[in-house]
């Protein structure tokens, strides 16, 4: 016994790091998988528990694929000098970097914070970083002595533990009450002009005096362009707002920051933020039709296509070469019906309207094969999470119908969070209370042209501890095909428990081939979207499973980390992207996100959302926008509108662009196109503008005469030269070269 308690004093000595106010808590812990009461008491022996890195998944730390339970323990002296040299002495912070999903923490033996699970229970997803607070009187704490520190972690699936950078125990600071609020939309003025208005809240007790410090800077050469100070005074539910405007601004970001000082405690607080910049060109009202140029459809089934078209309404639709079995209504611009013989069908849309008329030369190949160019839509996901529901999904698609879709958006797809606790009694999957009439939902949405999507678990649960479709992949593969279903997305969650503990390829390629077989005895064209995490390499066989696309990677966040550090790493997968079946590094991160109730604006920059929407277009991915579509702003509609960039993704080549250099600062990704020409991204992944030079003969520009700006749609003037271009930190130049 008196050993062991040496041996946990050493270790405490060991790990414990002590900075002037703060103790940090990133080093020490100790973990196992499983779960018991007792691990929460400080009594509890752990020292034969393993030692875990807190900056890493557990998955990479000898425990591959697990889901489930997993407790964390650290022996740690929390020192009372972290108090006394505090300004607020009142409250105790403890970060503990992020939770993949739900925790629960106990402070030498009792719950101090609980984060996640719906409803109470600790089965749901609800990853992310975690910062509990305590009150510093918490008779819980042991002040100057050892404390034990208990985290109850349950992962739903994919990557799981507590991990990240930041494990640190403080004392609350008077600015941790302040929270400066940034998510009200920029408006938009004559002589580019920006305006805006922002808030300084808290809510806490304590009555803050002092003053706003704004500054807007050109990144480009660090000058600042208007500057102001205002004196600034808030207190829970009496925020202090601030609004702005400022004109000539060029085309492109400039950084704007916020810093709040506190007069009498000197602290202050700082958020920055970039302005938005809108480079795509307001559409023509001559008509214009978008989309791909082919369109895959199985024999015999429902078939469904919206002609996405702009110009000024309204536009009267005609199609000459329709296959046997499908009408074109010549008002909403729906191709419907259903087509019996095999073939490719060159078919000549036309739009028309009072301006003018446009053709579009474009086949429809029937035969096995759909989903012939990446998916486009929304996915409930990303913006609402668990909290999806009927109305949000109805807003959604009515507002890609009447925004999007003509640039050739489709799918509305609801995630995780629609499924009842419990099967009926003859065993079917039916929708909780949140979707009263999923069969009303899927008519009005293809009513509007739109298509429906759906999401599912092979294993018992899903990720977000709802039904899985363990053991009732026919029945409910039949109930999606009763709905009007056209797109699943099928996680992997929970399916490690019914599985091998160290699951083979065959093991991973199993539930995705069940599934598929009982897709397509369902006689409905239904997307299949895989989504295990990259795991086994899934690139070399998703296309062998059925799988349309398949998730390369974990889930994707709003920052420039998560989405740079998957986009740029996809090298391995590009080649196994071919019609049909494409790579999907997850869904898109712009406009306003929270995966639940509270949304806010995607913490990316506009140049980073720029980045991200080309690089995924290049990469040929599914683009499953993320957001909230009932607050689609200006800068996020000009993302999502640009046919010419959307056209690249949907190329009906299907080639995935491949990194062409790499080097501290930038990146140039290429990617070749139908029509001999090619898509080439620019990227500057540095923090500082760069400029950045294609040689003239170098195998980028070989052989070709024109350059074309692809945001902005016009061509470039390079004159035979080499091709100089200024790219700012974190942005992109995309172009398209032609010969
Ligand atoms: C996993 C997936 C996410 C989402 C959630 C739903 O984490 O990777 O995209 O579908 O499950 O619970």
């Amino acid at each position: 016994m008196k050993k062991i308690l040496m041996l946990t004093s050493l270790a405490v000595a060991l790990f414990l790091r002590v900075a002037a106010q703060e103790i940090s808590i990133d080093k020490g812990w100790r973990f196992s998988t499983g779960d018991s009461s007792q691990w929460a008491s400080t009594s509890y022996n752990d020292q034969n528990w393993k030692p875990i890195d807190v900056t890493r998944i557990w998955e990479v730390q000898g425990y591959p694929n697990y889901d489930g339970f997993g407790w964390y323990r650290l022996h740690v002296i929390i020192l009372s000098s972290i108090k006394e040299k505090s300004y607020l002495k009142d409250s105790l912070k403890i970060d503990l970097g992020i939770i993949d999903d739900n925790d629960e923490v106990y402070l030498n033996g009792k719950l101090i914070g609980k984060y996640g699970g719906k409803g109470g229970n600790i089965k749901s997803s609800n990853y992310g970083p975690r910062s509990y607070t305590i009150a510093a009187n918490n008779p819980s704490i042991l002040w100057d002595k050892e404390n034990v520190l208990a985290v109850r972690v349950f992962d739903t699936g994919g990557d799981g533990g507590m991990y990240g950078d930041k494990h640190l125990i403080t004392m609350a600071d008077v600015m941790d009450h302040v929270r400066i609020n940034t998510d009200a939309d920029f408006s938009y003025g004559d002589n580019n002009s920006l305006g805006k208005s922002i808030k300084l809240l808290t809510t806490g007790g304590y009555i803050y005096k002092g003053k706003l410090d704004f500054a807007l800077t050109d990144p480009e050469n660090g000058n600042i362009i208007y500057q102001k100070t205002n004196d600034a005074d808030f207190a829970a539910g009496r925020p202090f707002t601030y609004i702005f405007n400022v004109a000539r601004l060029d085309k492109k970001s400039y950084k704007i920051s916020y810093t709040f000082t506190e007069e009498k405690s000197g602290k202050s607080i700082t958020k920055t933020e970039g302005t938005p910049y809108v480079l795509t060109p307001y559409p023509s009202s001559k008509p214009k039709i978008n989309g791909p140029d082919v369109y895959g459809a199985r024999p015999g089934n429902p078939f469904l296509y919206l002609v996405p078209a702009t110009g000024r309404k309204p536009l009267i639709y005609s199609a000459a070469g329709l296959p046997d079995g499908l009408t074109l209504n010549a008002n909403t611009g729906i191709i419907s019906g259903s087509v019996t013989v095999k073939g490719d069908y060159p078919v000549v849309l036309t739009v028309h309207n009072s301006v003018g008329t446009k053709t579009k030369k474009f086949t429809i190949k029937i035969g096995d094969l759909i989903g012939l160019t990446p998916a486009l839509g929304w996915n409930s996901w990303n913006a609402w999470g668990l909290t999806v529901n009927d109305q949000k999904v109805r807003t959604s698609a009515k507002a890609m119908a009447v925004k999007l879709s003509a640039y050739g958006w489709i799918y509305i797809n609801i995630d995780d969070g629609w499924e009842a606790a419990q099967r009926s009694s003859t065993g079917e999957i039916t929708p909780n209370e949140k979707f009263p009439d999923m069969k009303g939902l899927t008519d009005y949405i293809h009513n509007l042209g739109l298509k429906m999507g759906i999401y599912s678990s092979p294993g018992p649960r899903t990720c977000g501890g709802y039904l899985g479709s363990w053991q009732h992949e026919d029945q409910d593969a039949k109930t999606y095909g009763d709905w009007g279903i056209d797109y699943l997305k099928y996680d992997w969650c929970s399916y490690s428990e019914v599985t091998a503990k160290n699951p083979s390829l065959d093991d991973l390629k199993k539930p995705y081939f069940v599934m598929r077989g009982s897709l397509n005895k369902i006689n409905r064209d239904i997307m299949f979207s895989l989504c295990q995490y990259g795991w086994g390499d899934v690139w070399n066989w998703g296309a062998e499973v059925g799988g349309n696309s398949w998730r390369t990677t974990g889930d994707i966040e709003d920052t420039w980390k998560s989405m740079s550090r998957i986009g740029f790493n996809q090298v391995a997968e590009g080649p196994h992207a071919q019609s049909g079946h494409f790579n999907d590094p997850d869904m898109l991160v712009v406009g306003k996100v929270g995966w639940g109730d509270n949304q806010r604006n995607s913490r990316l920059t506009p140049d980073e959302q720029y980045t991200h929407i080309s690089l995924w277009s290049l990469l040929s991915a599914p683009l499953l926008i993320g957001c909230d579509m009932a607050h689609l702003d200006r800068f996020t509609l000009g993302l999502l509108t640009n046919d010419e960039v959307l056209a690249i993704d949907q190329d009906a080549l299907a080639k995935e662009a491949h990194q062409q250099l790499k080097n501290e600062d930038y990146q140039v990704w290429i990617k070749d196109l139908e029509d001999g020409g090619k898509a080439i991204g620019i990227f500057n992944t540095s923090d500082k503008y760069q400029t950045i030079t294609l040689k003239r003969n170098g195998d980028e520009l070989k052989g070709y005469n024109k350059i074309r700006d692809v945001w902005q749609q016009k061509y470039i003037i390079a004159n035979g030269s080499d091709y100089n271009v200024k790219v700012a930190p974190h942005g992109v130049m995309l172009v398209r070269v032609e010969k």
